[in-house]
This record gives C-alpha cells, sequence and structure tokens, in this order.
C-alpha cells in the first residue's frame, strides 16, 4: 500500500522499521558517506603544478593517502575485489619499491594551490613499466584532464610504459582516439 494511504500510526511503524534498517545498513556516524561519497582533495601543502596536471605523490604519505583514497573508488566503480594502491609500503608485496603514484591538480574547479582530480598508478614487472590504473573525478571528466595527465605521465616515464588489463570501455576509447600504439594496451 502506498505510504500515503496509511494510517498515522501505520505511517509511524514503517518508519520506524525504515529508520532501524537504515541504521544497520550502513553502520555508523559516517557509514553511507564512507561507502558513497566522491571528493576531490584540496593539497594546500603541495606544489601546484604550472601548465602541467601531474603531482608526484610517491614519496610523499598525505599525498600517497589521497591516492589511495582514489584508488578505492577505482575498485568500487570498476568492481574490482583489491584496491589498487596502498599508501602504508609493504615489505611483503615484491613489486612495492617499483610503485610510482601520481596525481592530477582539476581543471573545472581551479585555486592557487593544486586540488586532487585524480590519480594513477604504475609499476615495473621484469623491467616493463606499467600504468596499472588510472582514475579520474567523473565532475571532471570529458575535459580532457586524462589527456593531460598522458601527456605528463609520458614525459615522466617515457612513451614506452604499458597499459595494464582489464581496461574499462572508456580508457579503451580514450586509447582509441589518442592514437596510443595497440601493442601498448591491447593484450
Ligand atoms: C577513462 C578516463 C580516465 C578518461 O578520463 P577523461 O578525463 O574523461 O578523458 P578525456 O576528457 O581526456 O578524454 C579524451 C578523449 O578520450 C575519449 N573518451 C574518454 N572518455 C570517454 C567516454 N566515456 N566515452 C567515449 N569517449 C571517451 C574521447 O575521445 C575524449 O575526447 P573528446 O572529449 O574530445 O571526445 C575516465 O573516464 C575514468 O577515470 N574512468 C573511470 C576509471 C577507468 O575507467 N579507468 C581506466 C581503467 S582501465
Amino acid at each position: 500500500m502506498p505510504i500515503n494511504d496509511l494510517s498515522p500510526t501505520e505511517r509511524k511503524a514503517l518508519l520506524a522499521e525504515r529508520r532501524e534498517e537504515y541504521k544497520n545498513f550502513w553502520p555508523g556516524a559516517h557509514g553511507r558517506r564512507a561507502r558513497y561519497a566522491i571528493e576531490l582533495f584540496p593539497l594546500l601543502h603541495a606544489d601546484k603544478p604550472q601548465g602541467h596536471v601531474l603531482i608526484p605523490a610517491t614519496h610523499d604519505m598525505r599525498l600517497r593517502k589521497v591516492a589511495e583514497t582514489f584508488g578505492k573508488y577505482f575498485k568500487r566503480e570498476l568492481g574490482f575485489d583489491f584496491m589498487p594502491f596502498v599508501a602504508k609500503r609493504s615489505a611483503l608485496y615484491p613489486a612495492d619499491p617499483t610503485v610510482e603514484v601520481a596525481l592530477f591538480d582539476a581543471k573545472k574547479v581551479q585555486a592557487t594551490f593544486p586540488i586532487a582530480a585524480g590519480a594513477a598508478g604504475l609499476s615495473i614487472v621484469e623491467g616493463q613499466r606499467w600504468l596499472d590504473w588510472i582514475w579520474i573525478h567523473p565532475f571532471e571528466r570529458g575535459k580532457g584532464l586524462a589527456s593531460q595527465a598522458w601527456d605528463d605521465l609520458e614525459a615522466v616515464y617515457g612513451s614506452e610504459f604499458k597499459v595494464q588489463p582489464p581496461l574499462s570501455r572508456p580508457m579503451e576509447l580514450f586509447l582509441t582516439h589518442r592514437g596510443i600504439a595497440r601493442e601498448r594496451w591491447s593484450f
């Protein structure tokens, strides 16, 4: 029965039931936010990359944590089972010392300080550099941010790195649009 057709007493009881379900559905004071909010991160302590978007993040724990959060968004959006990057270094993970991470300065919102709107992670496997993951905030997509990020990544890591599969459809379209050699991403 539609909620508006219930008697005041029935409606009150139904709302109480729903409140209880809601409370347990996303436990904790910020449970729903922690699970579903997607944020940008103002980086007051970092240098703004003038004329570029790449902010090196590998050697700064505060920036590594932002990259980890973007990695969490990447995992949730694309349905992966594990995080692509964890800020805390791990001796248990053999590739860890080769893992590099970078943040990208937003294009749509601009300030005198950088505002992180995306991230990418790269590693080296058997001498080959790989782009392991890349993620741009949804509100910053379609504005050429990944394109600029790609140029900056090639400036830093050279134009030989390959892109780790599986690729999302937007990423395939992005690489095709950019004319990136298929040997670098189609496996
Ligand atoms: C893929 C992704 C990085 C692209 O970022 P972006 O900043 O929106 O890309 P750009 O604006 O630089 O796009 C450049 C070109 O790529 C192509 N492209 C990018 N996203 C596209 C999409 N969703 N559909 C169709 N074409 C797309 C277009 O040709 C675009 O040029 P145009 O805007 O002039 O048409 C972004 O969509 C993203 O982070 N997606 C979620 C995570 C993901 O899929 N990562 C890759 C995992 S393998």
